[in-house]
């Protein structure tokens, strides 16, 4: 294999990276962004990929959410903190159920890059380049403004800075002290059915520190009930801004990407010889790769073989995302094919890439009852090959919007156009998340994990 730099991506097929028209500013904005100050350091992502190799070992269990694409008009601290809040919330549900250390990935502080089905978008016949994310170009349909522009990374780059910057206060300042388990429960939350059953799993958490603080162990003495690990993702998509943030540790002389801990590579890019295997081939993070029906096991063994060739535990997460209904077509194989050849992965599922379907109003949205049955089809599939399921991958957010249907809550088709805000794709409410949560602890328990 060629010798890997951080720009060999550069020589190879690439596809959803826009192509700039202003180079010069382009080549500027990369000059900047390589004399910026990493964003993660290289410590915190070994130790990230540690608790992965334990998820893919059976003994964690991996939760990562947030948003479809984070966007600079939604950029608030409430908007930070409660999305923060309720992933917490969920890492205590599936705590719970699995008696397991839970691992806490957020899509988050640096998730603006989107690939589009379609290159452009048609409005009343005029034909425009599609919206690919604010770190490219502006939702907004004007010529103008979908045009491409590379300064938008500056803005991503400060925005991400800032959103680390308050994850890192909120997991270590006090914020997420077990104390607080109860006070976690705030908002529109607090008054549904699931707040109630929340609210009852707090009190019992409660109980079982008053006894631990009765033998002497309390978050004053120590540090795992005050404060949590908590970690970054995105989509390693725009390849000249992860060019640009990627180091050489000088601890270890290893090449870390420092936008994130963790990357994962889209369905769409994640093809054999494609620039964005060649970047992410080279990095010390723990990678992503997304499993949706086009990926057969040939290929997926040709891409363990290029991204992890020494079969590390910790390295690879499989991230599927097939469809409720096309689960046990496409995993068994896959899953087979994997323990055959002796590959260590963690296993992932992501529930709600291939169920999206059009309401009748033509609004994008996915049932809640499709969300939760591939979430249950995966953990059977796992549990009859005799292999882990280790993690969930949603698209989730603190605020009460409506973007997807069902739920407790019966969110209709009628009820979307009330709070639909999300720039790409739609996400579980907060009451959504926190009912899978206990949804899917009350099946893993029942799956023995
Ligand atoms: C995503 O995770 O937002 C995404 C685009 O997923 P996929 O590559 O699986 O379609
Ligand atoms: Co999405």
């Amino acid at each position: 294999m060629k010798q890997w730099q951080p720009n060999s991506w550069r020589l190879h097929p690439v596809k959803h990276i826009p192509d700039y028209p202003d180079k010069e500013k382009l080549d500027e904005v990369e000059k900047t962004l390589l004399g910026f100050p990493p964003l993660v350091f290289a410590g915190e992502v070994r130790s990230l990929r540690r608790h992965l190799a334990a998820a893919a070992e059976g003994s964690a269990f991996l939760l990562q959410g947030g948003d479809c694409a984070e966007s600079f008009s939604e950029f608030h601290a409430d908007n930070i903190r409660d999305t923060f809040r309720v992933l917490l919330q969920m890492a205590v549900i599936l705590t719970s159920g699995t008696n397991m250390p839970v691992v806490k990935v957020g899509r988050m502080a640096g998730q603006f890059a989107k690939p589009r089905s379609s290159p452009t978008e048609v409005v009343n016949g005029e034909e425009l380049p599609s919206y690919t994310g604010d770190i490219i170009n502006d939702i907004r349909f004007d010529a103008d403004k979908r045009k491409p522009n590379p300064k938008r990374m500056l803005k991503a780059y400060s925005q991400a800075a800032s959103t680390l910057n308050l994850l890192r206060a909120f997991a270590d300042g006090g914020y997420a002290d077990l104390r607080h388990v109860q006070s976690w429960n705030m908002g529109f939350v607090k008054s549904g059915p699931q707040g109630e059953r929340y609210r009852y799993l707090a009190e019992q958490i409660q109980e079982s520190l008053n006894f631990m603080e009765a033998l002497g162990i309390s978050s004053q003495n120590t540090p795992q009930l005050r404060r949590v690990k908590y970690f970054t993702s995105h989509e390693a998509l725009l390849l000249p801004y992860e060019e640009a943030l990627t180091r050489v540790d000088s601890t270890s002389g290893d090449v870390y990407n420092t936008s994130a801990h963790f990357l994962w590579i889209g369905d769409r890019t994640r093809f054999l010889d494609s620039a964005h295997v060649e970047f992410c081939r080279g990095i010390q993070n723990p990678v992503g790769i997304k499993c949706g029906p086009s990926m057969n096991s040939d290929e997926l063994i040709e891409l363990l073989d290029i991204l992890n060739p020494d079969n590390e535990s910790g390295r690879i997460t499989l991230i599927t995302r097939f469809g409720h209904d096309k689960v046990e077509t496409y995993l068994p194989g896959l899953i087979r094919r994997v323990q055959a050849e002796g590959r260590t992965v963690l296993w992932s599922c992501d529930p709600m890439h291939g169920n999206t379907i059009k309401s009748s109003k033509g609004i994008k949205t996915r049932p809640f009852d499709r969300i939760l049955d591939e979430v249950k089809e995966s953990l059977n599939v796992h549990r009859a090959e005799g292999s882990y399921a280790g993690g969930i991958h949603l698209e989730m957010t603190g605020q009460n919007v409506t973007e997807c249907t069902g739920g407790l809550d019966d969110i209709s088709e009628a009820d979307l156009s009330d709070r639909y805000r999300t720039h790409c794709d739609p996400r579980l409410n907060a009451n959504q998340a926190i009912e899978l949560a206990f949804l899917i602890a009350d099946e893993l328990k029942q799956n023995g994990h």
